[in-house]
């Protein structure tokens, strides 16, 4: 890995952006590594509407590259709609990470916090269109 991938990850991974869990979350989302059991946690709180995000912290365990990949994900998305969660990739990530070179294993650590954010915001879109559907 070169060094500015190497210095990124680093300090994302030394001092985490949005590290901890809010109080009533309106989303609260875990998932891991198969391979590894490494975790990621979200806690995610909406704007009044419940369209965007207005605050989102997370909790973890695991290699430099998933911890540091969960703190550039909560930069990334703070204030965005659920439409624009569902469109991310793990391209957005890896661009703010500079890039790094990862084969398959790594790219698994690199999009573990993706993965989990997503599965955290369909869950929240399905629970609320079924509720919404129930009142109707
Ligand atoms: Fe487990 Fe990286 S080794 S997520």
């Amino acid at each position: 890995m070169s060094d500015i991938y190497y210095e990124i990850i680093l300090e994302h991974y030394k001092f985490p952006r949005n590290y901890g869990k809010t109080d009533n979350p309106d989303i609260r989302v875990k998932d891991s590594n198969p391979l590894c059991g490494d975790e990621i946690e979200f806690y995610i709180k909406l704007d009044s509407e419940k369209k965007k995000i207005e605050e989102i912290k997370f909790i973890g365990k695991g290699c430099a590259i998933s911890q540091a990949a969960a703190s550039i994900l909560t930069e990334i998305v703070k204030g965005k709609s659920l439409d624009e969660i569902k469109e991310l990739k793990k391209e957005h990530i890896l661009r703010e990470m500079g890039n790094p070179y990862l084969g398959p294993s790594r790219i698994k650590c690199a999009t573990l916090s993706l993965k989990a954010l997503k599965l955290g915001v369909y869950t929240y879109l399905g629970q609320k269109l079924s509720s919404e559907e129930s009142i109707l």
